[in-house]
């Protein structure tokens, strides 16, 4: 492989190799004719470019005087959704609820099967940012606010998308992205600073990317912004020392849309193109996305002297070896599988995850309903299948189409509860934005007449995404006016959440009887919140981000240190708001079923590192436990999280039954990042702590010493 990689760069102009490392924009920014020359011209890749024009790209470049194959790129983020006919599966967030690795895997090899059948190589997927600020616009897109489960679910994805093989004919390339520290801008702000130091990436932002690494992923794209003032495609320690020489990262890197002239625009950092160009060069990018004009100036800087043709080479042998790894060369478009895009094993995998990611937060025993109950289902995101399918489809991405009629199949909530009963009145109530349909009064009316209320509330696609970052996380337009309306009926009311993050609920969640988080559930998110409501399924989400009281709480994720202020509570100083309560409204972990599960037993045995815990299910129904293991380093030379995920085990048990559960865990396990940036384990006293979720009232613990 290598010596046909040097045949080939030997016989490329620098020309060549400098069009090698683009990937453009042909959708957004130039029209087919320039990018048919572009492919002519030997451009190493295209995004976001589905069908007959992709083929036809193909065609040129494989004519060109190398005929050396483009790798196109698309933001298939939750199926193949930029294809309307694809299955679409939940967000990344909702399928994280599940905690179930299978889940991550199997959207993964789904999407992966139709990519390839579309003649598509390559997801910008999967996104391994932290959301620990909600407010940030791209929560949607995580795995949520832990690193531990982010890195589980992520490197399962990548095997789902990458298979065995980069050149079976069903895998594609994973790209996990935003490397690194993206998701903790300063105030969520998108794309911003992140005020952050190495210690602290290499404690909390790096484990994620270490584990796409070790699955083999293949590319993985630069963040837009910056860490302490310095662009993160800029920064050879992180770009290069950390992410090759540490990670042992082997693929090739790509930047972020624009991230080069952005250097130019945004950031200021470099004072034309041609110095963004050659700092982005030297800083390891590989493959330059939507930064045309880096062709010339790269040319130019490097026929006079001031870039060493030999950086240029190294990026374009990273992409190359990935396209020969892929055997692009022998069959240039992927094949999948003819008449898999959308098919019904493909939508029962989404309809799989989307039951899998159903959250309980709450239920005094209004739930399960039954089917001979009157029922008045209330609120916009009930029946709207833009809100449920949220961020990243067709509506919104690579064009807007907000107008767009979705096709089947797909379900929205209203349709879910009425395959199941035909006791339910639907009214719109009001959406997340005012509109002029908003009518609360007959909403009020309906519910007056029923048993019981369901309530939809959320956000919808205006409020998501890169660019929609929000300051109040609070319901917006009248949903919080209408519960009020609803609730002074005296009425049982269950309130389903179908949102892209956690929303700022107390009043909601302390005046419902029953509370469910749907989050954005795809296609077939509106049938398993119905199949959960209706106790056909058994509710088995887990919170995979915390839920804040009020925008003015952020951060609230679970793994945060001691120190602040305030009083000594359980033991040890906590710090609060003097006007909020202590913990977060829900926290990672929480989640209930319709049955319960008692800890007992936890033991430890610190010269094998193996924790044993009995789980028994105490309730009247079967259901599935995720029992969590955290730790705390009780005495530490940096200040260290409360608490620390570091495994995790779901056990289906019938009423009555019991197991005794097994968690075979490493020294390494224990680990800190310490002053100088080392990850060690410090000889000492530590916790180990197991049980339903990452609350105090929910662990049981044993202390040990290393
Ligand atoms: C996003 C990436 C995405 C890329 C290509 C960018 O704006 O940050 O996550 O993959 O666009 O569409």
């Amino acid at each position: 492989m290598n010596q046909k990689i040097e045949t080939l760069l030997s016989q490329m102009t620098l020309e060549e190799k400098v069009a090698q490392m683009l990937q453009l924009p042909y959708n957004a920014a130039m029209d087919f004719e320039e990018a048919l020359d572009w492919a002519r011209k030997g451009a190493g890749s295209f995004l976001n470019v589905i069908g007959e024009p992709a083929k036809r790209l193909q065609e040129a470049a494989c004519n060109s005087r190398l005929g050396i194959p483009l790798v196109f790129g698309v933001d298939a983020v939750r199926g193949h959704s930029l294809n309307e006919n694809a299955t679409i599966f939940p967000t990344q967030l909702a399928c994280a609820c599940s905690w179930d690795k299978e889940i991550a895997r199997e959207m993964g090899k789904v999407t992966a099967r139709e990519v390839a059948t579309d003649g598509l190589h390559w997801t910008f997927s999967p996104l391994l940012c932290l959301a620990r600020d909600p407010r940030w616009g791209r929560v949607n897109e995580t795995f949520g606010e832990d690193p531990y489960l982010v890195g589980e679910l992520a490197a399962a994805t990548i095997e789902g998308y990458q298979g065995e093989d980069l050149s079976d004919a069903e895998s594609i390339l994973a790209c996990a992205k935003h490397y690194i520290a993206y998701g903790e801008a300063t105030g969520a702000r998108d794309a911003y600073d992140s005020e952050v130091t190495y210690r602290k990436v290499r404690e909390v932002f790096l484990p994620p990317f270490q584990k796409a690494a070790d699955a083999g992923c293949a590319t993985m794209m630069t963040a837009y912004g910056s860490i302490d003032g310095t662009p993160v495609g800029i920064d050879e320690h992180i770009m290069k020392d950390i992410l090759r020489e540490e990670l042992g990262f082997d693929g090739f890197t790509v930047t972020d849309w624009k991230n080069v002239t952005s250097l130019v625009t945004k950031q200021m950092i470099a004072a034309d193109e041609e110095e963004a160009a050659i700092l982005s060069a030297k800083g390891g990018n590989d493959m330059i996305m939507a930064s045309p004009e880096f062709y010339e100036a790269a040319i130019h800087a490097v026929r006079s002297g001031k870039l060493e043709e030999a950086v240029i080479d190294n990026a374009v042998r990273h992409i190359l070896t990935i396209k020969l790894r892929m055997g692009l060369f022998e069959h240039p478009a992927k094949e999948g599988k003819a008449g898999c895009i959308g098919c019904s094993e493909h939508q029962n995998a989404a309809l799989n995850a989307a039951r899998r990611s159903i959250t309980l937060l709450k239920n005094n025993g209004v739930l399960p309903l039954s089917a001979n109950q009157k029922i008045a289902l209330i609120g916009k995101n009930a029946d709207d299948i833009k809100a449920q399918y949220g961020d990243w489809t067709f509506f919104t991405h690579p064009t807007p189409k907000p107008d767009h009629i979705a096709p089947r199949p797909y379900t929205t909530l209203k349709e879910g509860m009425e395959m199941l009963s035909d006791q339910v009145t639907y009214t719109f109530g009001c959406g997340p934005l005012h509109s002029e349909r908003d009518d609360l009064a007959a909403a009020v009316a309906a519910a007056r007449k029923a048993d019981v209320i369901v309530y939809a509330v959320g956000d919808e696609i205006s409020q998501v995404g890169e660019k929609k970052d929000r300051a109040d996380l609070a319901l917006s337009g009248r949903q919080t006016e209408l519960f009020r309306e609803l609730r002074a009926l005296g009425k049982p009311i269950v309130t389903v959440l179908i949102a892209s993050k956690p929303l700022a609920i107390p009043e909601e969640a302390e005046g419902s009887d029953a509370l469910i988080i749907a989050f954005n559930g795809g296609a077939h998110g509106g049938q398993a919140a119905a199949e959960v409501l209706f106790g056909k399924e058994e509710p088995t989400g887990r919170l995979p981000i915390s839920f804040p009281y009020h925008s003015g709480q952020v951060p609230v994720y679970y793994n945060h240190y001691f120190g602040w202020h305030g009083k000594s509570a359980g033991g040890y100083c906590e710090g609060k708001y003097c006007d909020l309560p202590q913990d977060p409204l829900f926290t990672f972990g929480e989640g209930l079923g319709y049955t319960d599960f008692a800890y007992s037993n936890l033991t430890f045995d610190p010269a094998t590192f193996t924790a044993q815990v009995t789980v028994t299910n105490t309730g009247k129904r079967k259901g599935t436990e995720t029992a969590q293991v955290y730790f705390r380093d009780l005495v530490s030379s940096v200040l260290t999280p409360m608490k620390q995920l570091i495994a995790y085990k779901q056990i289906t048990l019938a009423p009555g039954e019991s197991q005794r559960v097994t968690f075979t865990l490493e020294k390494m396990d224990f680990s800190l990042v310490n002053r100088k940036e080392e990850r060690v384990v410090e000889p000492g006293a530590f916790r180990l702590m197991v049980g339903h979720s990452s609350k105090d009232a929910d662990l049981l613990s044993v202390d040990f010493t290393l």
